[in-house]
């Protein structure tokens, strides 16, 4: 995992090409099941079905993208589950998650940075609400798979396992309800509030200056193998 990602011009690789590929299958794959998801969830919405081509259409290939999503994420549990590890490090980010929430940077506390006070604990490859983020989706994509084949599948599932389709009517709405509240927070932090990540995620690089910030274990690390090469 940790090749070298030093670039020109000062910049990092952050995500190298097979990464954006699967990302870019869970999300879009996510956004239209999401959509169907919602059309057939409430007749008050089943007029984005017939924007996406019918309630047939979106009834057949709602599955089948399901099984999309659910193998990018494993596909993602294979390629990050190490950098997703929660580790002690993590704990330690949890005390300043109020100085994180009100985007108070370091640059922005020179009079700590003065008396070598260090408002964040260092950040490794992903920081503990991406990795949360992550874990959320990876189950909850999980329970997702598990239920919706259930549902697909209703009429081979024996009398004697109906508690199974009870189960899964229930479940497979519940976790797309909390996929779903990750997901939101998750394209907010994306697009919004951490400025340079949708780069990463479309082009792969980032600055060295937004890779110390954010992520300074990961990037001395990066270095430290540069160093060795
Ligand atoms: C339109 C939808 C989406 C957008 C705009 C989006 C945006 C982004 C961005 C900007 C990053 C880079 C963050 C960084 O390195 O600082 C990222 C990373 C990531 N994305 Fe997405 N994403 C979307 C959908 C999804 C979906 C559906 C999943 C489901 C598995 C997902 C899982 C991840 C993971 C695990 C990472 C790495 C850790 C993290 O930054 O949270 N994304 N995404």
């Amino acid at each position: 995992m940790e090749e070298n990602r030093i670039l020109r011009h000062n910049r990092v690789l952050r995500y190298d090409f097979r990464e954006r590929v699967v990302h870019w299958f869970a999300a879009l794959s996510y956004v239209y099941l999401m959509l169907t998801g919602l059309a057939f969830w409430s007749p008050w919405l089943f007029w984005i079905a017939v924007i996406l081509g019918g309630g047939t259409v979106s009834r057949v290939l709602h599955p089948w993208v399901g099984l999309v999503y659910a193998g990018s994420v494993i596909y993602m549990h294979g390629m990050w589950r190490q950098d997703m590890r929660i580790t002690k490090l993590d704990r330690e980010w949890t005390k300043m998650i109020g100085a994180y929430v009100r985007n108070e940077d370091e640059e922005q506390l020179p009079e700590h940075a003065k008396r070598g006070f260090q408002p964040y604990a260092p950040v490794d490859r992903f920081n503990l609400g991406q990795k949360y983020l992550f874990w959320v989706l990876y189950w909850g994509g999980l329970v997702l798979l598990a239920t919706g084949l259930v549902l697909w599948f209703t009429e081979y599932i024996p009398w004697n396992l109906r508690f199974l389709r009870l189960i899964s009517v229930i479940l497979h709405p519940i976790a797309f309800l909390v996929t779903l509240g990750a997901f939101i927070i998750h394209v907010y932090m994306g697009l919004a509030v951490v400025r340079g990540g949708f780069h990463a995620v479309v082009r792969g690089d980032v600055s060295d200056a937004w890779a110390r910030h954010h992520h300074r274990l990961w990037f001395e690390r990066i270095e430290r193998n540069a160093a060795k090469k």
